[in-house]
């Protein structure tokens, strides 16, 4: 009798751990948002809404509430760059980035792993190492290798989408394009060759083959007018994928600027993508514009608002005309957290939430776009990696 209770205890102790690991995997607990909450109206089309956030402020009661109420997934803004995870040559901090985990896991949210492979925040003792000569081609390819393989597997499990290489491609300004379209300037493949894109996807699949591997970008939905940008990307994950190189999905960043037009062919550039069988995503979305300070970020032209709504309104419509499109992600929710005032010169006003974290017009746009978004197509659901690989 004892040895039974004993070992119902185990098997439902078990079945825990399963169900448990089952619920961390896909959003963890059951967390009940506001049903007019972002993530709540976006839930009704298997849509994941995310933002960017940086783990410290969690600990402001307003910024926290925010995160865990309206959105379903959340990206770390930094924390998982490798200039964060890897200080000192050899010494981890995982310390941030493994708080807005538990974070996530506490309020049923997915987790955007970002980013892996990038020529910017990389540590000043590997770009220093580098440049002196102390470190080797060879050994910065193994010091790669290491980095991927060591981050992928402390989060192993954990990481919805991986970002796993960012920002390769050239824009029209950029002087050295190679053939296909990579940035002939970028570190990495200056150093490297553009071969180690394929193998930082190859490294992280192998270090995580659950999670979703993406590769990431800007201007790859026609915002720079030409679509090359999108067209060279195009290209090449399609070669990629004849090559049999595990890249599940296509980020575009989504910064926009409403001193240009919206980008019209957004839409079916996400499509095209999603037509070569990957998942796609709006990853970094904001609209920057001119203000009067960075303090206020109150817009200088009065039409601004309205245009800043209808930018994120469009950039939403966009990825849910596109059922393979499985999440939209903000940069930041309030404008007093947003990167683009320190970026971008005489800019802001570029998020969802004021400089008072007060819902602005663009909030309210989108709320209505996913309350109004009940007949889209239903996402395939959280969409770890399938049978295709
Ligand atoms: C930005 C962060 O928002 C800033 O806090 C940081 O100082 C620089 O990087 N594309 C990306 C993001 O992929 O990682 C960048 O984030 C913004 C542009």
């Amino acid at each position: 009798m004892r040895l039974r209770a004993l070992t119902v205890a185990a098997t439902s102790a078990a079945a825990l751990l399963a169900a448990s690991s089952t619920a961390m995997a896909h959003g963890g607990p059951a967390y009940h948002p506001p049903s007019d909450s972002l993530r709540a109206l976006a839930a009704k089309v298997g849509l994941r809404v995310g933002t960017a956030v940086t783990p410290s402020y969690l600990d402001q009661q307003a910024y926290a509430s925010i995160a865990a109420d309206q959105f379903s997934t959340v990206t770390p803004e930094n924390e998982m760059k490798w200039q964060v995870v890897e200080p000192t040559r050899g010494t981890y901090d995982w310390s941030g980035a493994d708080r807005l985990v538990q974070f996530a896991q506490q309020h049923g949210q997915l987790v955007r792993g970002h980013t892996l492979l990038w020529h910017n925040q990389l540590p000043d003792w590997l770009t220093q190492g580098v440049a002196n000569g102390t470190i080797s081609d060879a050994e910065l390819r193994d010091l790669l290798h290491k980095h991927i393989v060591d981050e992928v597997t402390h989060f192993k499990g954990k990481i919805w989408q991986w970002d796993v290489a960012n920002e390769f491609f050239a824009n029209s300004w950029d002087p050295h394009p190679l053939p296909d379209g990579i940035n002939g300037d970028n570190f990495w493949v200056q150093h490297l060759g553009e071969g180690i894109i394929a193998d930082a996807f190859r490294w992280a699949h192998e270090a995580d083959p659950h999670a979703l591997l993406f590769y990431n970008d800007y201007n790859i939905a026609g915002e720079d007018g030409t679509n090359a940008k999108s067209d060279a990307v195009y290209n090449w994950v399609k070669k990629m994928l004849a090559e049999g190189v595990p890249i599940d999905g296509v980020g575009d960043q989504g910064h926009l600027d409403l001193q240009y037009g919206f980008p019209t062919k957004m839409r079916q550039d996400l499509q095209r993508f999603a037509d070569l069988g990957l998942k796609v995503a709006i990853t970094e979305a904001d609209v920057r514009t001119f203000v009067n300070n960075a303090t206020e970020q109150q817009p200088t032209d009065p039409l601004a608002p309205y245009a800043h709504a209808n930018y994120y309104d469009e950039m939403l419509k966009a990825c849910l005309a596109v059922r393979d499109c499985i999440s939209f992600t903000v940069w930041s929710f309030g404008d007093s957290y947003s990167w683009v005032p320190g970026f971008f010169t005489g800019e802001g006003y570029a998020d969802i939430y004021d400089v008072n974290l007060q819902p602005k017009p663009a909030y309210l746009a989108l709320q209505e776009q996913l309350a109004l978004a009940k007949g889209a197509p239903h996402r395939p659901g959280p969409g770890n990696r399938g049978p295709r690989h």
